[in-house]
């Protein structure tokens, strides 16, 4: 494995991309959701990448940003064990020589859930995501369904710029209790991660009771099931065409149909995700 921190370097050794090129982008920490990623790129691709940059302009949250998780050398015997070719994990300035003012057209997909409670946070992944994908120059690249409203963002960026890179989906990795793996989860205090939990329990809930409830007592019911908990406060819950990420009204409303919630635990904020069909 080859540890890069300088995007010239990569530029300048293209015998270090052989065949098929697939791509991980993380902020690091990593745990076993990025390296469920990173399995199915081993497995698809012949060369893998990884890049591991805790990228400023998508927090929106000075206090979010400074206690982020920084963990590179575990990271990197992770990634080593894992089979992976190339890790790029630049610095700031190397990122950013320059600030970065491009302001993407996300087709409206931003504006909606996540958008306006994190101003500036798409646009942030947009401006770090289309920089390592010229740099690393992938013909693939690995998304996580955790960050279901991300992974539509990107399929829209890279169609709209038409770039040639396609982009794969993979599913959520949770834990055995059910909460979703995520790198924040390790800032939890001992009652909200004990609460934690219940934010998936509350989503397939939901679920089960599709069949039998409006769209609208779906979403008081999951909404409530979190709020009961004294740790736990919903944000958002929000049953969406998995296509436009518009909010439906009714089941017939969409051929897809997700459910996605964002939750406040103390000063964290855990955000998961369900099907609905
Ligand atoms: P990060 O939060 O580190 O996540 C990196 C990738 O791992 C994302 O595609 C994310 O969806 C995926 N992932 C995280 N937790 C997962 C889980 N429990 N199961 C499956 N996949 C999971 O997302 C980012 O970083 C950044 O926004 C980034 C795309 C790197 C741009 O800075």
């Amino acid at each position: 494995m080859q540890v890069f921190t300088k995007s010239a370097e990569i530029k300048n050794t293209p015998s270090l991309k052989k065949g098929i090129t697939g791509f991980v982008p993380t902020m690091g920490a990593l745990h076993e959701g990025h390296l469920s990623l990173v399995g199915k790129c081993r497995n698809e691709c012949d060369t893998v990448a990884v890049s591991i940059f805790v990228n400023p302009t998508q927090f929106n949250d000075k206090n979010d940003l400074k206690n982020y998780p920084r963990t590179l050398d575990a990271d990197l015997a992770l990634l080593e064990k894992a089979g992976v070719d190339l890790v790029f994990a630049p610095s700031e300035a190397e990122m950013y020589p320059e600030p970065d003012n491009r302001v993407f057209d996300l087709g409206g997909l931003d504006t909606v859930m996540e958008g306006p409670l994190r101003p500036g946070h798409f646009n942030g992944v947009a401006q770090v995501v289309t920089k390592l994908f010229s740099i690393v120059e992938p013909q693939r690249a690995y998304f996580g369904e955790k960050d279901f409203q991300q992974l539509a963002i990107i399929r829209y960026l890279v169609k709209s710029l038409d770039l040639p890179i396609e982009i794969i989906g993979c599913p959520i990795r949770r834990g055995e209790d059910g909460l979703a793996l995520s790198s924040r989860n390790v800032l939890l205090t001992p009652e909200h991660r004990a609460a934690a939990p219940q934010i998936y329990a509350a989503l397939c809930k939901g679920v089960e009771m599709m069949d039998k409830a409006s769209v609208n007592e779906v979403i008081n019911t999951v909404r409530n099931a979190i709020d009961n908990n004294p740790w736990l406060s919903t944000e958002y819950f929000e049953i969406v065409d998995t296509a436009s990420l518009r909010s439906i009204k009714q089941w017939s409303d969409a051929p897809h149909i997700q459910g996605c919630v964002a939750v406040r635990a103390g000063e964290i904020r855990l955000i998961d995700n369900i099907r609905f069909k």
